[in-house]
């Protein structure tokens, strides 16, 4: 059985998702028409219920496996008084919901949490009509970079990045499988773009102050597993928290998600 999520759905975590999306703007340039019907996969806490308010004449329905997520998802909606936003406690691979039933389906973070990507990927495609749009967002974590001076942040990162996702456990290489993966099934019109998310800390020290606490905030919850393991030191870990918090001029932080666009035909 898919346990959902790594890092779990405590309240830190949950806020660390809603913040996460603020920082970094990833899906700005995304629109949906006002009548669209849009699922989204792994909607976690909400943090895309920027869609509900875009698809007003439409419908929004949010599905995730785990139910902290979907308490929280429900209350980020009842806050922003949506009234065309619903949810479904599923795992999303086995959705439920009818063939061709949506215009369009929506997944970000979430397919790298999976072994068998494909599946999801079918079932999005499955529920969504002939015509409509598939839109994936999914991180390459190897373009996860911090600065020469953020050695021991990077090493701890890495080392969690291995128990995430390694040994059958996610998908650490689908933001660049999505286009080969995507072809393969019953879709056209693919297009894969990264985005790239750049904060230089000379010039943006805000946003870099953010994206670093961002990082941190990844490996909290399974610091201690890293070091119980001896992938890490308590040293190490204590060195990296130190190492976020100092943005010097040698400081640099980037990022690249791979968005995935495809027609269902
Ligand atoms: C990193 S979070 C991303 C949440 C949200 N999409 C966002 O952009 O903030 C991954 C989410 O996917 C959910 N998830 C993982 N596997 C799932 C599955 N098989 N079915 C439904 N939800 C799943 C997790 O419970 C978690 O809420």
């Amino acid at each position: 059985m898919n346990k959902g999520y790594s890092l779990g759905a405590k309240d830190s975590e949950q806020k660390r998702l809603l913040l996460q999306r603020e920082i970094y703007g990833d899906t700005e340039d995304i629109h949906f028409p006002p009548d669209y019907r849009v699922a989204e996969f792994g909607c976690g806490a909400g943090a895309n219920l920027w869609i509900a308010q875009e698809v007003s004449l439409g419908g929004y329905i949010g599905l995730d496996i785990q139910s902290a997520q979907v308490d929280k998802a429900k209350q980020a909606a009842q806050k922003l008084g949506l009234t065309n936003a619903e949810f479904k406690l599923c795992n999303a691979e086995q959705s439920g919901l009818d063939d061709s039933s949506v215009d369009a389906a929506f997944a970000r973070l979430v397919l790298i949490h999976l072994p068998t990507p494909k599946t999801m990927l079918q079932e999005m495609i499955r529920i969504v009509r002939p015509g409509g749009r598939v839109i994936i967002h999914e991180p390459y974590d190897a373009t996860y970079y911090t600065g020469p001076d953020k050695f021991n942040l990077m090493k701890c990162f890495r080392a969690r990045n291995v128990l995430a996702y390694d040994n059958g456990r996610g998908s650490p290489e689908i933001a660049v499988n999505l286009f080969p993966l995507l072809s393969s099934l019953q879709v056209s019109k693919v297009e894969v773009s990264p985005y790239v998310i750049n904060a230089n800390g000379t010039k943006d020290r805000e946003k870099c102050k953010h994206l670093l606490e961002n990082l941190v905030g990844l490996i909290t919850p399974v610091s201690d597993q890293l070091i119980t393991q001896g992938k890490i030191t308590p040293e190490e870990w204590r060195s990296a928290q130190k190492e976020a918090c100092v943005i010097t001029p040698h400081t640099f932080h980037t990022q690249t998600l791979w968005r995935a666009l495809a027609q269902v035909n």
